[in-house]
């Protein structure tokens, strides 16, 4: 059972191996042409350095995670200064300096709207079958009527247990709607030894492009 707890203790004992070093090269080609003063969403964020990427563009960044560990993780690494209050049951941590907040807590029970885009890599694919519907249908409930969001999503063969789970091409085209579209995708088991190593012969990443 995929669990609040579950993700807690992932970080509590350090195993957080789908964290990037660097910021992912699907976002810096992918990414819309935004005004500006956008803001952004980024669900279930972890301690991506995406964010810091996404903030220097200029966008009104806002991140969403559960795990206290991850945001302070996100802002010793670097080097953030910040202020922090709560709101209800979710804490909120306003960066100085940078257009960037991070909102600790359970994403279910963040209810901003009318964001005009939204990064989602390793969010929904973090999701179980059992909530990713939830899922999807929570974060298109953030975003205006215009908005854009770039998804990242994974499929593969055999029998790894996710997190990250394969969702496959029919499930995300049924969950967001029909203004979606599929923009690259990439067999990292062709690429990255340790995808064929762990027995995939197809371990796809695609990146789907989603009008809201
Ligand atoms: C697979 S990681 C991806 C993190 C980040 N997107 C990245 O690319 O590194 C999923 C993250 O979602 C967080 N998470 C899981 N369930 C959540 C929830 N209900 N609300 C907020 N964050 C959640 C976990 O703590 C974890 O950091």
């Amino acid at each position: 059972m995929i669990t609040n707890e579950f993700w807690l203790d992932r970080w509590k004992t350090g195993r957080i191996g789908f964290h990037q070093e660097g910021v992912n090269p699907k976002l810096i080609e992918f990414w819309p042409i935004l005004p500006k003063g956008s803001s952004v969403l980024v669900p279930l964020c972890g301690k991506s350095n995406d964010m810091i990427w996404l903030a220097e563009q200029g966008y009104q960044v806002t991140g969403v995670e559960l795990s206290s560990l991850a945001v302070i993780q996100f802002l010793g690494d670097n080097d953030l200064s910040y202020d922090t209050h709560q709101q209800g049951e979710l804490k909120i941590h306003t960066v100085n300096g940078l257009p960037l907040r991070i909102v600790e807590g359970d994403y279910f029970l963040f209810t901003e709207s009318e964001f005009d885009a939204c990064y989602d890599r390793a969010a929904m694919i973090a999701m179980p079958d059992s909530r990713r519907a939830e899922y999807v249908t929570h974060t298109l409930g953030r975003m205006s009527s215009t908005a854009s969001l770039l998804l990242i999503s994974l499929q593969y063969d055999g029998d790894t247990q996710g997190p990250p789970f394969s969702v496959e091409e029919e499930s995300i085209t049924a969950l967001w709607g029909n203004k979606i579209q599929r923009i690259a995708s990439e067999n990292l088991a062709q690429t990255t030894p340790l995808y064929k190593e762990q027995g995939h012969n197809v371990f796809e990443e695609s990146v789907w492009r989603i009008q809201a």
